[in-house]
This record gives structure tokens, sequence and C-alpha cells, in this order.
């Protein structure tokens, strides 16, 4: 009775995981969305915990357990509620790290129960024909070591890239070092399972210790604008490994988590590469936006003169233009601009002109970077167009104002074949009226390019931080 309870909880608890997934696709359900897929995990975490029974008993530990519990709440919840908008990237790098720990961990504790098995019990498994069973529990075993490793090493790399605590690393022949690496890995693997040898438990130790080394060595070259590709990477990782464990314990929930995690983590990956325009092994060996030479030198060289805008002819342009479309990028985030963005819109709205949002799929730092942002400041969903209906807009703005973007709005990304950025949808904001650019400087964006459309005929420069310059700018209108 009670497991068929704990099976009916591990149902709902699956079927929670699918809708949450399906409800994050919205930024007006995501939050419920969360809601929904937490209520399940909660649910699939306390059946474990007070139904599951093994040869008649239950877990126990309750102090242990409920002591992690409560240490794990308290961190993640302080974690959560501290982090700022542009760390996010890095605080997701670091919970999936510790997701990967845990799944390497299991293989750790699982395979310790298999070499420790009674010589006479492992004995009567080989030669009773069972062999093949065991060797099948090793391979999950080690998958989920190596995939879980990986994992956790990577991302506490990302996450040291991300805040500057870990510095770029790289030498002359890394990737043949890193192919190199993962083959011996493998290697190590297929003989230890194949051939259960005598020495197993060293070999798996070191499997342990070189899968750690390569999760280190695979993201330390990879380029710093790169990151949340690569934290989407590893996450998929972390889903396969949470999986394997599944396979181990056969607990169905488990493994419906770990593959949806999989899944949506390799999806998204696929789409971050296809919003960027570029392979997944130019974003793994690419050193895209990581300071390259050719960058810098790009950043140093002017490509002609800028002109600026006042404040009030800002303020003027835009309050008798009919059609203003903002453009959001990551200075909105740094400058935590969203609020006086959504007053700037709702002041303009009640002068009669039509305000809307271009959302290009990569500005910010993280997928929907954007749409969070502005969902913080309660701007309406359907005032945010997505960049194919924003491009088919621009030719009848007035005014289109960018707001701390750069690369999502650089023309050569589909002028200039050499652009490390090329290739890239862009939003085609030189199609409107008039292009207002507000950020500090000329220095250039995360790809570390020069940006030629703050050079051409239509564009003026507004500098300055984008909350202070909206501040103003909406005291200005006011006092229109
Ligand atoms: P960026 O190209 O990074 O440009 C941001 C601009 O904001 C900078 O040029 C900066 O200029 C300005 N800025 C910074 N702080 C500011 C402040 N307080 N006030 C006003 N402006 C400020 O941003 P983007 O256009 O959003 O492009 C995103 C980039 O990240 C793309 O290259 C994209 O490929 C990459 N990327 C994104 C993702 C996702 S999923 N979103 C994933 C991987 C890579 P100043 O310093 O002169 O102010």
């Amino acid at each position: 009775m009670e497991l068929n309870l704990l099976t009916f909880l591990y149902l709902v608890a699956s079927v929670t995981f699918i809708v949450g997934l399906k409800m994050l696709s919205h930024p007006a359900s995501a939050r419920n969305g969360n809601r929904v897929a937490a209520i399940g995990m909660t649910l699939a975490i306390l059946g474990t915990i007070f139904l599951y029974e093994e040869e008649g008993a239950r877990l126990g530990n309750y102090g242990w357990i409920f002591g992690g519990i409560l240490i794990g709440t308290v961190v993640g919840t302080l974690a959560a509620k501290r982090v700022k908008m542009t760390a996010m990237p890095e605080m997701v790098s670091l919970f999936n790290g510790m997701g990967g720990a845990c799944a390497a961990l299991i293989s750790l504790v699982e395979f310790d129960h298999l070499a420790h098995l009674d010589p006479m019990m492992a004995g009567v498994l080989l030669m009773g024909g069972a062999a093949n069973a065991v060797k099948g529990f090793l391979l999950i075993i080690v998958l989920g070591l190596i995939i879980g490793s990986v994992s956790f090493a990577g991302s506490i790399i990302a996450w040291g890239k991300l805040n500057g605590s870990i510095k770029d690393f790289s030498f002359k022949g890394q990737h043949i070092f890193n192919i190199l690496l993962l083959a011996v890995i493998v290697a190590l693997a297929a003989y230890l399972i194949v051939f259960l040898p005598a020495n197993a438990v060293f070999i798996f130790y070191t499997i342990f210790f070189l899968s750690l080394l390569y999760g280190v060595f695979f993201v330390f070259p990879i380029g710093g604008a790169d990151m949340p590709v690569v934290i989407s990477l590893l996450n998929s990782f972390t889903g396969v490994a949470a999986a394997c464990g599944g396979f181990l314990y056969d607990n169905k929930v488990m493994l419906t988590g770990g593959i949806l995690v999989g899944a949506a983590g390799t999806l998204l990956t696929i789409l971050m590469c296809k919003a960027m325009n570029r392979s997944l092994t130019n974003v793994l060996i690419g050193s895209f936006g990581g300071g390259s030479s050719s960058a810098v030198a790009a950043a140093g060289g002017a490509v002609g003169s800028h002109k600026e805008i006042s404040l009030s002819d800002t303020a003027v342009l835009m309050s008798y233009a009919s059609k203003v479309y903002i453009v959001p990028g990551y200075g909105l985030a740094v400058a935590q601009a969203q609020h006086a963005c959504h007053e700037l819109e709702k002041l303009l709205e009640s002068k009669g002109v039509d305000v809307k949002y271009a959302i290009h799929p990569v500005a910010g730092r993280m997928p929907g970077h954007m749409n969070v942002l502005l969902a913080e400041a309660d701007v309406p969903y359907e005032k945010l167009l997505e960049m194919e209906q924003a491009n088919d807009e621009f030719s009848t703005t007035d005014v289109v104002l960018i707001l701390g973007a750069n690369d999502v709005v650089n023309p050569a990304a589909k002028s200039d074949p050499a652009s490390p950025i090329y290739g890239m949808p862009i939003l085609d904001v030189e199609l409107a009226k008039h292009v207002i650019v507000n950020k500090r400087s000329m220095k250039p964006g995360y790809a570390g390019i020069e940006n030629e459309l703050f050079f051409r005929p239509k564009t003026s420069m507004l500098f300055g931080d984008a909350k202070k310059v909206l501040q103003e700018l909406v005291a200005e209108i006011k006092n229109l």
C-alpha cells in the first residue's frame, strides 16, 4: 500500500516537472511553473524519506537527512534572495556544479557498495552468470561518475571565471591535450567494465581524478562571452548524470527529472548557438569574448566620429514621436534601470506615443535575461516584441532608444565576414528615423569589437549610466 502511494507520488512529481517546464516557456507563467515543479520535487523527496523501504526497513537517519536539508534550504534561500540579476548565470553555474557533485557522489558510494560486496556474494554473482548484470551496473556507476565529475569541476571553473576570481588560462595544444585526456578516461572506463580487474578500486579512483581534471581543462580555454552556453551544456551533463542515478536505484522520478534536465539543457545550448549563429564546436574552441588580441585591437580603433545628443533634445524627439522602440541590453541590467525604463514608457504612452520593446534572443548574459528584467518592473508582456517582429516594425518607427545594448545591434554581424559576430541575426534599428544610443562610453560590448552603428549619420549618442539618464529624461519630459 505504502509502496503504491510512493509510486503514485513519484508519478505526480514527474508530471509536475513536465508541466512546470512547459510553464517556464512563457514569462507570464514562469514563476508558477517554478512553484509547481518545486512542489513536485518536495513530494518526491518527502515520499522517499518516509515511504521508501528496503528489505522491510525505512531509511532512518532522519537527523542527518533533515540537518542537511535545513542547511541546504537556508543557504539556497539566502543565495537566491541576495543574488543580483547580473550575477544570475554564475549562481546557476554554482548550483549546477552541486548537482554534478551529487551525481558523482552517488557513483562513489555505489561503487564502494559494489567493491565491498561480501566476497562470497560477489563470487556467486560472477560465477552464476550475473557478470553481465554487474558490468551493466558498473557501466552506469562509471558513466555517472565521469559526467557528474566533469559537470562539477567545469561548473566551478565557469562560476569562478564569471565572478572574476579565476583568470583565463590556456596553453598551446590544450585542445589536443583535452581530447587525449578524454580518450584515456574512456579507455580506462572500458578496461574496468570489461575486465573487472583486481585493481578495480585504483582504476575507478583514477577515472574520478582524471574526470575532475578534464572538467577543469574543458572550461578553462572557453571565452568569457560563451560561459552561458557552456553552463547550459554542463547543466545538460548534470541531468544525464542524475538520470544514471535513477537507473542505479530504479527510481523513476530521478530518471524522469534527469532526462528532462538533460534534454532541456541540450535544447537550450543548441538554441543559444543558433541565436548567435555559431556552432557548438566554435563555442567550445573559439575563445570568443575572452579578450583575444584581435578583439582588443578592434576595440582600440575608431571608425569615424560620433555625434552626441542632449537630454532635452532626446526628450523633445521622443515626446513628439508617434512610435518609439526601446532596445534593452546588458547595460540596462547592470544599471538596474528597468523601473526607470518602465516609467519612461508609461510617461510617453500617456502622451499618446506608441512604445514597444525589441528583445534580441541573446541580449544580456543569459536566455530570457531582458524578459525577466522587464517583468521585474511590471512591463506588460504584450509590449515585448521578438527580434523578427521588431525588425518588421523598425521602418515605421520614429525613434529607437538603445539602452545598454551593443553587440545585438552591431551591423558588422551582417556586413563584415571577418567579424567574430558575423552571421548573428541582429536588430535592424537603422531602419528607423532616429537611433539614440545610451551607454557610458565608446567602449565595446562583450564580443570586444567596435560598433559601426555608433558612427552612422542617423545615430546619436546619449552618454551616461542608464538609470541616471532615464530618470533625468523622465524629469525633462515631465517639464516639457
Ligand atoms: P553587450 O554587447 O555586452 O553591450 C552592453 C553595453 O552596455 C556595453 O557596451 C556597455 O557600454 C553598456 N553598459 C554597461 N553598463 C552600463 C550602464 N550602467 N549604463 C549604460 N550602459 C551600460 O550587450 P548586448 O547588446 O546585450 O549583447 C549581449 C552579448 O552577450 C552578445 O555578444 C551575446 O552573444 C553575448 N551572450 C549572450 C548570451 C545570452 S543567452 N544572453 C549568452 C552568451 C553570450 P559602456 O561600457 O560604454 O557603458
